[in-house]
C-alpha cells in the first residue's frame, strides 16, 4: 500500500471525540463533548422545515446565501460596531470550523510561523499543520490563564504571520479584557502580524465580564480575519454554519481557499438560519442569563464534591484541578472517572503544549437535572484516588 501523509504523524485524532466515545461506552454523563442539551429556538426549527419542503435546494452562492450575509452583517454591526458589507466583508463557511481552517491558509504559507495561546482548542495545532505553519506556543498561565507580556513580545520578535485568539476562550474560560486585547493589537500592528479569532461564545460571557471584538479595536479591522460561527449560539452545532468576516482584500482569499474546500453552506439551512439572525436583543440576554445560572449552579456542585477549579468568565467549559485527588495523570483518571463515576470529562493534557497533567475540562451546556445527577455523582471522588 503506498504511504499516507507525512503530515498525519503530526496530530492524533481528536481526544475529545475519543471522550465521548469512552462516555458511550460506560454509560457516563458526557461533559466531554461541548455541545448543548438545548435546540434551536422554536421559530428557527419551523423556518428549517419550511426551507427543507420549499428549498432552496441547490448550491447557495458559495460564499453564502445573500439573504444570509445581509441578516448576519445587520446583526454583526450591532456588536462589532463596524460598518460591514455583506457583499465585501463576509464569507460563510462550513462552522468556525472551516473558518479557522479557511483563514489560516489565507493568512499562511508554509513554513510561517503562527502564535497560538496554550491551552488552545484542539483544531489549531491541525489547523496549523495542514497549513503548512509552524505554531509558537504561549502559556497562558492556570489558575487565572494570564499571559507574560514579555514573552509573548518574545513571540512577536520571531516575526510571526498570525496570532490566533479565542475568545471567550476553550478550555479556560478566559474572556480577555480590553487591556489584554490592545497589547495584543499593538504587538500585531508593530510586527504586521494577522490576528485570527474564533469568537463561537461571543454570546456566552458572564458579568461583569464583557466581549470585545479585536477587530473593533481601532485600526484592527485591516488585520483582523474574524472566526464565528451561529453553533453555541443557536445551539445548532450540527447545521454546521459559521462564518469569516474581514476586510475585502483578505476576504477574496477566503473566498477562495472555502470555495476549493467546501464549494458551501448548506442551502436550506442558510435560508432558515436567517430566522436566528433576525432574534431580537433579548435572546442574547436570556442566553446570558440561562448559562451564568447553569454556571453557578455547577459550579457549586464542584463545591460540594471538594473540587478546585478556575471559575469560567466566559463560554461554557470550567478546567478542575485534580491534584487535591492525587492525580498526576489526567488521561488514566478521566477513563477512570468515566468508568467508576458516571462522569466523563476530557484530560486537560490534551489542550495544553507544555507538560500539565492535574486538569481536565468538565462542560456544563447540559440541563440543570444532568448538572445535579453530575454532583451527586462527582460526590463519590474521594481524595485517596491515586493516578
Ligand atoms: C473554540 C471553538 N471553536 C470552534 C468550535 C467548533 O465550532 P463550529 O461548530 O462552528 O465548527 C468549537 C466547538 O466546540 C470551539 O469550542
Amino acid at each position: 500500500m503506498p504511504q499516507t501523509a507525512d503530515r498525519l504523524a503530526h496530530f492524533t485524532e481528536s481526544v475529545i471525540r475519543e471522550m465521548t466515545r469512552v462516555a458511550n461506552q460506560y454509560g457516563a454523563i458526557n461533559l466531554s463533548q461541548g455541545f448543548p442539551d438545548a435546540d434551536p429556538p422554536p421559530e428557527v426549527l419551523a423556518a428549517g422545515a419550511t426551507a427543507m419542503a420549499e428549498g432552496p435546494h441547490q448550491y447557495a452562492v458559495t460564499w453564502g446565501a445573500p439573504r444570509f450575509r445581509a441578516a448576519l452583517a445587520a446583526k454583526q454591526r450591532h456588536w462589532m460596531g463596524l460598518d460591514l458589507d455583506p457583499d465585501a466583508h463576509v464569507v460563510v463557511t462550513c462552522g468556525s470550523t472551516e473558518a479557522m481552517m479557511s483563514a489560516m491558509m489565507t493568512a499562511c504559507n508554509p513554513g510561517d510561523k503562527v502564535i497560538v495561546f496554550s491551552p488552545f482548542y484542539e483544531n489549531y495545532g491541525a489547523d496549523a499543520i495542514l497549513s503548512g505553519a509552524r505554531p509558537i506556543f504561549v502559556p497562558l498561565h492556570p489558575p487565572d490563564y494570564s499571559f507574560d507580556e514579555e514573552t509573548l513580545r518574545e513571540a512577536f520578535r520571531q516575526d510571526p504571520k498570525a496570532l490566533v485568539l479565542c475568545n471567550p476562550s476553550n478550555p479556560s474560560g478566559k474572556v480577555f479584557s480590553r487591556a489584554e486585547l490592545e497589547f495584543i493589537a499593538d504587538l500585531a500592528q508593530a510586527h504586521d502580524t494577522f490576528v485570527i479569532t474564533d469568537e463561537v461564545y461571543e454570546h456566552i460571557v458572564y458579568p461583569p465580564h464583557r466581549h470585545c471584538y479585536m477587530a473593533s479595536l481601532p485600526g484592527m479591522f485591516a488585520r483582523t480575519i474574524s472566526c464565528s460561527s451561529l453553533s453555541k449560539t443557536y445551539n445548532m452545532t450540527g447545521w454546521r454554519l459559521g462564518y469569516v468576516i474581514g476586510p475585502e482584500a483578505i476576504m477574496a482569499g477566503v473566498r477562495k481557499v472555502h470555495d476549493f474546500l467546501t464549494v458551501g453552506a448548506a442551502a436550506p439551512l442558510q435560508e432558515a438560519a436567517v430566522q436566528a439572525l433576525e432574534l431580537p436583543l433579548s435572546y442574547y440576554d436570556r442566553l446570558r442569563e440561562d448559562y451564568t445560572r447553569k454556571r453557578d449552579l455547577f459550579l457549586g456542585y464542584l463545591d460540594e464534591a471538594g473540587l478546585t477549579y478556575t471559575t469560567p468568565q466566559g463560554a461554557y467549559y470550567v478546567m478542575v484541578d485534580c491534584r487535591a485527588f492525587g492525580v498526576r495523570d489526567d488521561q488514566e483518571f478521566c477513563r477512570w472517572m468515566a468508568r467508576e463515576i458516571g462522569v466523563a470529562a476530557v484530560p486537560g493534557s490534551s489542550f495544553f503544549h507544555e507538560p500539565v497533567h492535574h486538569l481536565i475540562r468538565l462542560h456544563f451546556a447540559r440541563t440543570e437535572a444532568i448538572l445535579a445527577e453530575t454532583g451527586r455523582r462527582l460526590r463519590k471522588l474521594k481524595p485517596s484516588a491515586s493516578f
